[in-house]
């Protein structure tokens, strides 16, 4: 028997309408992909292809523009996230799908172990033991114990990165998505990144990951989707260029 996808997108497709400019902008187009359980899909393509899109769009961050994105939850139901309520939407990502996005977004007084901690307190996990995890996996990632006290508001670049994975770590997700989740580090703590995702291949979790370093892809991926530039977004760009070509 064949193995069902735990995220199967098909046609996906997305465009943002610039009212300013009275000009239709796509920002993914046509994507179809599948993510199996233990295996990590991954998304590649120039900088503006649609990427983070595709991501946003699963995560529901963005409304689709057309396409499906079919998800199977842990208890065998598909659903339609493009089309799912709200309710529906946000109890399956509470539960069971985490987003390591570009960017940590904080509140100022919360601290670094607490931002952390709050997707498993969120699901019911005692707030000892979800902090508890939460100190096991920044450790793992090599955030310095001086800083789980302390807001990640004033972080570097590469700090932020981290508590940001540790906190897409912890979460017992069944599908994480990651965007560029190590554009931020260095080699060293990169590798621990790569042993953390190893480990949550071996745990079954399913992964659609977008990197810009070939060699992770190479090393992490069991399958690659390619997105293109969309053709009328190249066209706008030729447009762009051939305009500002100094004469
Ligand atoms: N919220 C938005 N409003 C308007 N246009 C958007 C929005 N989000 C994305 N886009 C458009 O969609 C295009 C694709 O963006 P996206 O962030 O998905 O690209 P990407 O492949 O992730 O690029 P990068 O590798 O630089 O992160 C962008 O060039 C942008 O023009
Ligand atoms: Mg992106």
């Amino acid at each position: 028997m064949t193995e069902q996808a735990v995220l199967r997108v098909d046609n996906f497709s997305k465009s943002f309408f610039l009212h300013e400019q009275d000009k239709r902008i796509p920002s993914a187009s046509d994507v179809t992909l599948s993510v199996f359980s233990g295996k990590l899909t991954a998304l590649v393509g120039p900088t503006g292809a649609g990427k983070s899109s595709v991501l946003k769009g699963i995560y529901g961050t963005y409304l689709a523009g057309s396409g499906k994105i079919l998800y199977r939850t842990a208890t065998n139901d598909e659903v339609d996230l493009a089309q799912a309520d709200p309710h529906c939407l946000l109890a399956i990502r509470r539960q069971e799908i985490a987003f390591v996005t570009q960017f940590l977004h904080v509140l100022p007084r919360q601290s670094c172990e607490e931002v952390v901690a709050q997707p498993l307190i969120v699901q019911g996990v005692t707030r000892h033991d979800a902090l508890e995890q939460a100190r096991t996996m920044l450790a793992a990632l090599n955030v310095p114990e001086a800083l789980w006290g302390i807001s990640p508001a004033t972080f570097s670049g590469g700090e932020k990165q981290r508590v940001n994975l540790a906190r897409g770590f912890v979460f017992g997700a069944r599908l994480l998505l990651l965007d560029e989740p190590t554009a931020s580090l260095d080699p060293y703590t990169t590798e621990l990144v790569v042993a953390q995702l190893e480990k949550l291949k071996q745990q079954g979790v399913a992964m659609l990951a977008i990197f810009h370093q070939t060699e992770l892809v190479e090393r992490l991926a069991d399958s690659l989707v390619e997105l293109k530039v969309p053709a009328v977004r190249s066209n706008v760009m030729e447009e762009y260029a051939n305009e500002n070509v100094p004469h």
